[in-house]
């Protein structure tokens, strides 16, 4: 557990004080804290489910883009699956291994394929082609690098989007979403693949959804991806590597997760073994298990409001205004996804009876909302926003004119880097400066 209150009352992550962190380093509110030893920990963990079995833990970038992130969990024996071209660069900058890197998504660009196909001795481990279309670029671009690219087909399991039982916006693995090849027309992608002297198929990959807090609907998608690779392997299967079941584990955002990426390693490799295919590795790409709950999105309280509230005469609401908002943390304003709000000083003496707070930040929009508290009745001075880890600061944008929060990264109880927040005159100046002609 990265967040606990500690034995003063005051909130810690990774063995330190979250008001401490901020104090000390002086990087200012909002401020994203990151504990790089627990997210370790969870990397250590999910090794650990695939026993002996040959396998890539294949992080996915997005979820957290930060270098000593990516840093941290390639030494923890990580690799990486990016989505454009400036995550590729940025995982070889971190160090990451080019045979160790997927590359999925729906529209990459020619620049972005030439750089997967380029990386290292051989390219990166594999360019994972999401529809029938693709094959023929790809194909053109390694032939034009005079170089064969490694690469695995995507194929959507046709799974319903009411079967995903997660939210719909980050459902993919249905026939109605962008992603991914039909299963109808896999054996035609297949045949394509197989056609081209460009191409060498490693693998066969699936992702479906994220979130997902139990494993039915992702082993689901497995079984399907297993079933078609059995199947075509014999006439296929010559160059084939690995099975890539995806991404999606879920983690407990307060409202409970059955289920720890553990299980779902260990109920796809079961599943691989009965399926004959243990010969293969197994690559998965979680993001979010990794590093949400190790992340925290600390804001500090700008003031209180209470307005006229209900039927009944006299009833109140309490508003508490903090300096994060939806441009910080999208996730609540995107999703209606809920994230525990907790008071960083001691919730002792004074600050024990506690009181609904509406808490919201201060953008422009109703969305900036992110739900009813239960926090001390006498308005605490900083808060932490919990699971933050993931889907944070990646999402994070400049509207309303607002600088990005501050990051701080915290190893073994210690501050190892940190980064204030930006300055608003930075943004000032960039707006400012546009359509000035140099003279
Ligand atoms: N692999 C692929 C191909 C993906 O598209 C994704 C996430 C992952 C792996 C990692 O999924 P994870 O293990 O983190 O669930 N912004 C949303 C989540 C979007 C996920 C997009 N794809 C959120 O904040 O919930």
């Amino acid at each position: 557990m990265s967040i606990v209150r500690g034995e003063q009352g005051r909130l810690e992550l990774g063995g330190i004080e979250l008001a401490a962190v901020v104090r000390d380093t002086g990087v200012g509110t909002p401020a994203y804290v990151y504990d790089l030893t627990g997210i370790v920990a969870e990397a250590e963990a999910l090794h650990r489910a695939f026993g002996g079995a040959s396998h890539l833990v294949a992080y996915a970038v997005k979820a957290n883009s930060a270098g000593p992130v990516i840093r941290a969990l390639r030494r923890a024996g990580c690799g990486a699956d990016v989505v454009s071209g400036a995550e590729l660069a940025l995982a070889l900058e971190c160090g990451v291994a080019s045979d160790a890197i997927l590359f999925s998504g729906v529209a990459k660009l020619d620049r972005e394929l030439d750089a997967a196909i380029a990386a290292g001795p051989e390219g990166i481990g594999a360019i994972q082609i999401e529809s029938v279309e693709e094959i023929v670029r790809v194909s053109a671009r390694a032939r034009a690098a005079s170089r064969r690219a490694r690469v695995s087909l995507r194929v959507n399991p046709a799974a319903s989007l009411e079967a995903l039982a997660t939210h719909a916006h980050i459902a993919t693995g249905h026939d109605d979403a962008k992603f991914g090849i039909a299963k109808a027309d896999f054996s035609h992608a297949l045949a394509l693949v197989a056609a081209s002297p460009d191409l060498e198929l490693t693998g066969l990959s699936t992702h479906v959804g994220s979130q997902f807090t139990s494993t039915q609907a992702y082993i689901a998608a497995a079984r399907t991806l297993f079933h078609l690779v059995a199947e075509v392997r014999p006439t296929y299967g010559s160059a084939l590597r690995f099975v890539d079941t995806g991404g999606g584990f879920g983690v407990d955002y307060g409202t409970g997760c059955r289920v720890s990426p553990s299980d779902f390693v260990s109920e796809a490799l079961a599943v691989q073994r009965s399926f004959g295919l243990d010969d293969l590795a197994l690559y998965v790409e979680p993001g979010r298990a990794l590093v949400a709950a190790h992340g925290v999105l600390v804001a500090s309280v700008v003031q209180e409001k209470s307005t006229p509230h209900g039927a009944a005469s006299g009833a109140r609401r309490r508003w508490l205004m903090i300096d994060a908002g939806m441009n910080d943390l999208l996730r609540p304003a995107l999703y209606q996804a809920r994230h525990r709000i907790e008071a960083i000083d001691p919730v002792s003496g004074p600050m024990a009876t506690s009181a609904s707070w509406q808490v919201v930040g201060p953008v422009c929009e109703s969305a900036d909302d992110f739900g009813v508290h239960e926090l001390p009745a006498a308005a605490p001075r900083l808060v932490a926003i919990r699971d933050a880890g993931a889907y944070g600061y990646t999402m994070a944008s400049r509207y309303n004119g607002r600088a990005l929060a501050a990051e701080v990264f915290v190893e073994a109880g210690r501050v190892v880097a940190s980064r204030a927040r930006a300055l608003d005159a930075a943004w000032v100046r960039d707006r400012a400066d546009l359509g000035v002609v140099d003279p």
